[in-house]
């Protein structure tokens, strides 16, 4: 079955194309025009996506070595995202289902982060515990043997990839702040400062990062703007340290919770290395599997749109694939 998945949830203008869970191609373009602004601007993503996506739906195509007609089906983010963006990519995608007479899939943007899973090891099958970590979202997710999911925990205010991207910011980096903090920590030291791990050991599987936010300003305040920027390396490591640990414990202590031996990891911070490495080492210690998409999937793209809506044709639970683009989708509801 050949798919074309396409994303606009945010600031990705996203194409790719799968043979059943091979990937035929990934194409993305990560919009620069929002780099001025220190975050993302709506209607800015709406514009540029509509500039955007016919270039990057044909270099899709094209790498994958497929035509419109050659296409089972094409699938659309339908949310959760920003409201403009996401009805730019349905419509692009409703036109071109129209034009090609291919079956047309809604698709929820969390599910295909767990899809990239998939893409990366085909052989992923319920029941795993999955740790969904993007610029949004913090979730711990129970996906059954049927494949229904069911929500053990998230975080109550800040996702971790925004608790990446605000201390970021707070200590001068660029937007998305995530991957520069973890190059940058690489040579710091982790434990130089000892940044709150919020709602640790309080029995239940939520996060909160809010904490760690007002914490890394006050120290950045203590120190003066000399002093932490000559130790910018090691506020980073300990920054990362403060977040990856509490995903990596609160994730195990679920799993055990679970009687899991499968951990699924996705999401744009599923790419941080101390996170893979940290998760993998104590999943080895207690016979825990623990899987990541490959780094070219973890963070916002088509293929794995296209991934979530042929896992879904593949179990059958196709009733919640429509068309309609909703904003505050969730996992489980669709
Ligand atoms: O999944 P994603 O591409 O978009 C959303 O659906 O939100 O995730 C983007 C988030 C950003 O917050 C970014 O800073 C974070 O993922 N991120 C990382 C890394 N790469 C991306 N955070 C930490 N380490 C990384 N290597
Ligand atoms: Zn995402």
């Amino acid at each position: 079955m050949i798919l074309l998945g396409i994303e606009t949830s945010c600031d990705e203008t996203a194409a790719g194309v799968v043979r059943d869970w091979q990937v035929l191609s990934n194409v993305l373009r990560t919009q620069a025009a929002h780099a001025t602004f220190g975050g993302v601007v709506p209607e800015i993503a709406s514009r540029e996506h509509l500039r955007l996506l016919p270039g990057i739906v044909a270099q899709a195509l094209g790498e994958a070595g497929v035509g419109l007609g050659d296409l089972d089906g094409i699938a659309f983010t339908r949310g959760p995202g920003l409201a403009g963006p996401l009805l730019v990519g349905a419509s692009f995608a409703r036109a071109l289902a129209l034009e090609s007479g291919a079956p047309l899939w809604g698709v929820n943007h969390l599910e295909g982060h767990l899809a990239a899973v998939k893409l990366s090891q085909p052989d992923l099958e319920p029941p795993f515990l999955c740790l969904t970590v993007s610029g949004g979202h913090t979730e711990i997710t129970m996906i059954d043997s049927d494949g229904s999911f069911r929500g053990l925990g998230a975080t109550r205010d800040d996702a971790a990839g925004e608790a990446f991207d605000k201390t970021g910011k707070i200590l001068g980096l660029g937007y998305p702040a995530g991957p520069e903090l973890s190059r940058l920590a690489r040579e710091g030291d982790p434990a130089a400062f000892a940044f709150p791990r919020g709602l640790r050991r309080d029995g239940s599987f939520d996060f909160s990062f809010s904490g760690l936010k007002s914490a890394v300003a006050r120290e950045v305040e203590r120190l003066g703007p000399e002093t932490a920027q000559g130790r910018l390396q090691d506020l980073c490591a300990s920054v990362q340290e403060a977040i990856v640990g509490i995903l990596v414990e609160k994730t195990l202590e679920a799993a055990e919770s679970e009687r899991v031996s499968v951990v699924a990891v996705c999401g744009g911070v599923s790419a941080n290395g101390r996170l893979r490495e940290k998760l993998r080492q104590a999943g080895e210690g207690r016979g825990l599997e623990v899987l990541f998409p490959e780094v070219s999937l973890c963070t916002d793209n088509g293929t794995m749109i296209a991934g979530a809506a042929l896992w879904r044709l593949e179990t059958g639970r196709t009733g919640e694939m429509g068309w309609q683009v909703d904003p505050r989708l969730e996992l489980g509801t669709a």
